[in-house]
């Protein structure tokens, strides 16, 4: 019997080891993103609750194998707020899209921390502010979408290292020193 019991708890480790160390870091931190949307007209949010797992919250898609959040799309959403600083909490996060909404305040420094991160689209908020200098840390990043926001002060020169940064949308900002 004991013998039985090991066995399928082996089992039980090697068919879904996920499962079992169940990782809250990306729960919390999207409960906090939440927490600092004040406004959600088309009630995308109501559908973040605990009858669901946070990957099948609207906008969240998860790895394949992992309950790990890939990308978080609530663009176009109507959603009125600030960015939580906890979003620098989602180390596994490759695409991050909010444009058309009215995100207010600083783009939060602890978006550099998502060294994963491939897409960032920002475009059309009221951001403001500097941009942080942290985001040369998303050393992946290929797209950087700004423009339409109220962004000021220079554009930190440490972006010129994002060697895979393809596309850069500035326009639209107060920008110094930008002719765009
Ligand atoms: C959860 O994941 C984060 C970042 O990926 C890591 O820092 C943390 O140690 C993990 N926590 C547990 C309990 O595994
Ligand atoms: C949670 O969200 C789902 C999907 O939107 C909804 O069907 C369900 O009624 C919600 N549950 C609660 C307790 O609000
Ligand atoms: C998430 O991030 C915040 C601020 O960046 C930090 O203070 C907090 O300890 C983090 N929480 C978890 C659960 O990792
Ligand atoms: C910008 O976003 C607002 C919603 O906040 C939307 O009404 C408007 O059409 C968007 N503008 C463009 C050019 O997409
Ligand atoms: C990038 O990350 C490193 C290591 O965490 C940190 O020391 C450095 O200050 C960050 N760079 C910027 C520009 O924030």
């Amino acid at each position: 019997m004991a013998f039985l019991s090991l066995f399928f708890h082996v089992i039980l480790l090697l068919v879904c080891p996920t499962t079992l160390a169940e990782n809250q870091t990306d729960h919390l931190a999207l409960l906090a993103i939440k927490s600092s949307i004040t406004d959600d007209p088309q009630h995308v949010l109501d559908s973040w609750n605990t009858s669901l797992h946070f990957c099948q919250w609207q906008g969240v898609t998860c790895g394949r194998r992992h309950p790990r959040l890939t990308k978080l799309d609530l663009g176009s959403r109507g959603l009125v707020g600030s960015l939580s600083p906890q979003i620098g909490n989602l180390s596994f996060l490759r695409v991050l899209r909010l444009e058309n909404n009215i995100f207010k305040g600083v783009i939060p420094p602890q978006v550099g921390n998502l060294f994963r991160l491939r897409k960032l689209i920002l475009i059309n908020n009221s951001f403001e502010g500097e941009v942080p200098a942290s985001l040369s840390n998303c050393t992946r990043l290929n797209v950087l979408g700004l423009a339409r926001n109220k962004l000021s002060g220079k554009l930190p020169q440490q972006l010129s290292s994002l060697v895979n940064l393809m596309i850069i949308t500035i326009h639209n900002n107060g920008f110094m020193g930008v002719g765009l």
